[in-house]
């Protein structure tokens, strides 16, 4: 498999061989590094740029410890702190950062912003989230199914919530790809995007995948492997979509009832961050505004034994390593 040069930028770009050779690449870069085995010498002396338009704890602290431990350097530029876009333009900005660094990741808003970086940078950029898809975190995901649940075709996971944005789309994709039994659990306003739900549809007819959208909490989650949610009102959105988020998706909350009736084998996954009580300003906010404790998910079930939360947020370390590794070039062995 030889994934050199390649941009990482949407999982419908890539073929289930090559996604799955990605996740068993983080999987032997996890072991490595558990033994202590240094992978210093992979990338030593080259340097990435990590643009980040939006927030992010995950994702930005995956790159810079995946880059120091490839042997690489990293530059992190901050929502406000370039000229991205506002003084100078995309293509402007990916040929000057292509010709200092050996790769660039980008996190912010529509697609086609980081498709064009792709387009100019002549270096590999790698899609850190927009508000379209979440690549990476898919990777983390299907590593972290693999280890909790020994299997990956034939899963069946659901999610529950805003099923148009960047989680449920990447999920419907990789379950697609991978071979996997996917379920949009949600009110019919928040199901995925017509166009993508028929493409995956033709994904999935070659590999034995399923796609479902339906508006009922007991069928579409009875039996699952994996009930995934995300928050209600994602990055970039106004904070007055907060009150009917609340209204429409509040049937569709990960609650002990949902995961009882999917039953004991089911873990709880989420890419985090997530509104599960009131230790954060915002979830003090909307409680103080609208009487709610919890969101998406509660804290019953973000705690309990099912959730596999935190095992999927160290993956997304290993899996953005493995990104970064294959696209540059691996080590002869
Ligand atoms: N899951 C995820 O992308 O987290 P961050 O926003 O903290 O990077
Ligand atoms: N849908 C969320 C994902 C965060 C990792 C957002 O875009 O804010």
């Amino acid at each position: 498999m030889n994934l050199k040069g390649r941009s990482f930028l949407k999982l419908l770009d890539y073929t289930p061989e090559e996604i799955l050779y990605l996740v068993d690449l983080a999987a032997d870069l996890k072991d490595k590094k558990k033994k202590g085995i240094l992978t210093k010498d992979y990338h030593a002396g080259k340097n990435v740029a990590l643009i980040f338009e939006k927030t992010s704890t995950r994702t930005r602290c995956s790159f810079e410890v995946a880059a120091y431990d490839l042997g690489m350097g990293c530059t992190y530029l901050d929502p406000a702190g370039s000229q991205i876009g506002k003084k100078e333009s995309i293509a402007d900005t990916a040929r000057v950062l292509g010709s200092m660094y050996e790769g660039i990741e980008y996190r912010g808003y529509g697609q086609d912003i980081v498709e064009e970086l792709a387009k100019y940078a002549g270096v590999p950029v790698w899609n850190g989230l927009t508000n379209e898809f979440h690549p990476t975190q898919m990777l983390a995901d299907v590593l972290t199914i693999k280890e909790k649940l020994g299997r990956i075709q034939g899963v069946k996971l659901t999610y529950m919530g805003d099923a148009r944005y960047n989680m449920a789309n990447s999920l419907m994709v990789v379950c697609a790809k991978l071979g996997m039994h996917f379920t949009a659990c949600t009110s019919h306003k928040y199901f995925p995007d017509k166009d993508l739900v028929a493409q995956c549809q033709e994904i999935a007819a070659q590999t034995g995948a399923t796609i479902t959208l339906t508006d009922d909490v007991t069928a579409g989650t009875k039996g699952a492997d994996v009930i995934y949610t995300d928050v209600w009102v994602s990055m970039g959105e106004p904070d007055s979509v907060w009150k009917e988020r609340i209204k429409e998706l509040s049937p569709y909350q990960v609650n002990k009832a949902a995961m009882d009736n999917a039953g004991p084998q089911a873990i709880f996954m989420h890419c985090l961050p997530a509104f599960h009580d009131l230790k954060t300003t915002i979830g003090r906010e909307i409680s103080a505004k609208y009487g709610i404790s919890e969101m998406e998910v509660t804290d019953e079930v973000f705690e309990s034994t099912q959730s596999v939360v935190f095992d999927e947020a160290e993956n997304r370390m290993h899996t953005i390593k493995a990104v970064m590794l294959a696209t540059l070039g691996e080590p002869e062995k």
